[in-house]
């Protein structure tokens, strides 16, 4: 049965996508959007790794797909999202949440193919898919669109790679930047900026420092993927219609502004 609010919370129906949508925050959001009735679409670059998440949801009855692309190219990016115009027609939602970073080393070891390889990852790949993917979104007068950024791109970290800060902090620019652009058509653009999150790419680190970092933040826990992807379900809702060009920290009161 439907709420009073159904019209402000459900993205039933809707076309889904996430990019870095296989594993971590981003699978996390995958499963919340099938889960919330929406045809979830996710990109990852490991075929074996995306096909599990997708069979997996389809067994448990949502609506999920897989395509291979690494975002940072743009003829793969440019393959993939016509492919998924021919099936669609349009997305009404796209999760920008593919890129990382690997080693934090002092300025003097960053090469600058490390600073474009930061770049590739963590920008050219939100700005390529949603550059593919825009003109459907503004054909239909709406869209959804989120960008991941970090803590690190609000405040300085001295464990953070100062090549991700810096792209992170860019992010917010391209996300401020494109939400004033696409206002007249119905589109709203936001950025996450989330604290540290237990997904396969933090348990990297040890234990002994994913511990430390808890005891950093005000809550006294590292995030969970739920979470993040909860924060990222509300921005994608029809009800976020007035909140655009915005940054949501999801940080556990690590930043607060
Ligand atoms: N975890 C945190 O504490 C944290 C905090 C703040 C911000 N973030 C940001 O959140 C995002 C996700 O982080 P995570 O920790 O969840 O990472 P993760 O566990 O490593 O998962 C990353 C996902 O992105 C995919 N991916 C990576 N590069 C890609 C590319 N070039 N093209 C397409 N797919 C790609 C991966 O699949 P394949 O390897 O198969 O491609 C995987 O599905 C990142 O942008 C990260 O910077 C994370």
């Amino acid at each position: 049965m439907n709420g009073p609010f159904h019209h402000l919370t459900s993205i039933k129906g809707q076309v889904a996508l996430v990019t870095g949508g296989t594993a971590g925050i981003g699978g996390a959001c995958t499963e919340r959007f099938a889960r919330e009735g929406a045809i979830a679409i996710a990109i990852g670059r490991d075929t074996a790794k995306g096909t599990r998440l997708i069979n997996r949801l389809e067994r448990e009855g949502h609506e999920a797909y897989f395509f291979s692309c690494d975002c940072t190219q743009e003829k793969q990016v440019q393959n993939t999202s016509s492919q998924i115009l021919e099936q669609w027609g349009y997305v009404d939602i796209i999760c920008n949440i593919a890129g990382g970073w690997i080693e934090a080393p002092p300025i003097e070891k960053i090469t600058i193919e490390a600073l474009q390889h930061s770049f590739d990852w963590n920008v050219t790949s939100k700005f390529l898919i949603t550059k593919a993917l825009i003109s459907s979104m503004k054909t239909r007068g709406y869209g959804r669109i989120v960008n991941m950024s970090s803590t690190t791109g609000r405040r300085g970290r001295v464990d953070a790679a100062l090549q991700y800060s810096t792209m992170e902090a860019g992010l917010l620019g391209f996300t401020r930047a494109l939400a004033l652009q696409l206002a007249p058509h119905g589109i709203t653009v936001n950025a996450i900026a989330p604290g540290t999150t237990r997904t396969p790419r933090a348990e990297r680190h040890s234990e002994e420092r994913l511990a430390s970092t808890a005891r950093s933040i005000p809550v006294q826990r590292l995030a969970t993927i739920e979470e993040q992807a909860h924060a990222i379900w509300y921005l994608c809702t029809p009800g976020a219609s007035f909140t655009t060009g915005a940054i949501l920290d999801v940080n556990g009161g690590s930043w607060t502004g």
